[in-house]
């Protein structure tokens, strides 16, 4: 049996890419392939706990950090390596590239510090795609306007989500083969007919 494809979808929060997911899953299923629809921090029991603490508390950035590779550790294990075993695919709402985002770019942290963390935690497991959806400021925040209830990263200011956004556009120059940037500002239809072929090409 082959094993599945893992793929993520990035991106600042409000650039849409929650609004892909299901359209993303159909066209997989649509082809024949199991899939398992999934997030970080999240994912698996512990990991939604994880999540509740990191989006709700104040802590110290390291602290966030090693959360955000917590909840990954048990997601690799208990989620998405048995399933890319068993030839299922997986659709993870975010992974690392998050990290060296907001954390790295956002908050930070040094990029050889994430590696560090990055190399002990994945054991070289990385996605086959990354799907990075990619809107100017001024579209992220007018998407979150509509949000009554934000947790700690989407309350940050304009300039943290500049520094996410350039980091995660810096991680798409360095990774080409794997990181596409989907230009986010346009029509869900529009965005839907640049995928479709992609998901054609990988399924
Ligand atoms: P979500 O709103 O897209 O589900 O993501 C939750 C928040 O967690 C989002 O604001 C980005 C943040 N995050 C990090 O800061 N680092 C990470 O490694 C991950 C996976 C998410």
């Amino acid at each position: 049996m082959s094993q599945g494809k893992f793929i993520t979808l990035e991106g600042i929060d409000g650039a849409g890419k929650s609004t892909h997911l299901s359209f993303i899953a159909e066209r997989l299923r649509a082809k024949g392939r199991q899939v398992v629809v999934t997030r970080e921090p999240g994912g698996t029991p512990l990991g939604e706990m994880l999540r509740d603490l990191v989006l709700s508390q104040k802590m110290h950035v390291e602290t966030e950090t090693l959360i955000m590779f917590a909840s990954r550790r048990e997601h690799i294990d208990k989620v998405i390596v048995p399933a890319l075993e068993k030839g299922i695919w997986v659709l993870s709402d975010r992974f690392t590239d998050a990290t060296f985002a907001y954390q790295g770019g956002g908050r930070g942290i040094a990029p050889d510090r994430l590696q560090a963390l990055e190399n002990w935690v994945q054991s070289g497991l990385q996605p086959d795609l990354t799907l990075l959806f990619d809107v100017p400021l001024e579209i992220s925040r007018e998407r979150l306007s509509h949000n009554m209830s934000l947790d700690r990263f989407e309350q940050e200011k304009q300039d943290f989500f500049a520094r996410v956004r350039a980091a995660y556009l810096d991680r798409a120059t360095v990774h080409p083969q794997r990181i596409r940037v989907i230009n986010g500002s346009r029509s869900i239809a529009e965005i839907q007919a640049e995928l479709a072929p992609l998901l054609e090409k990988l399924a």
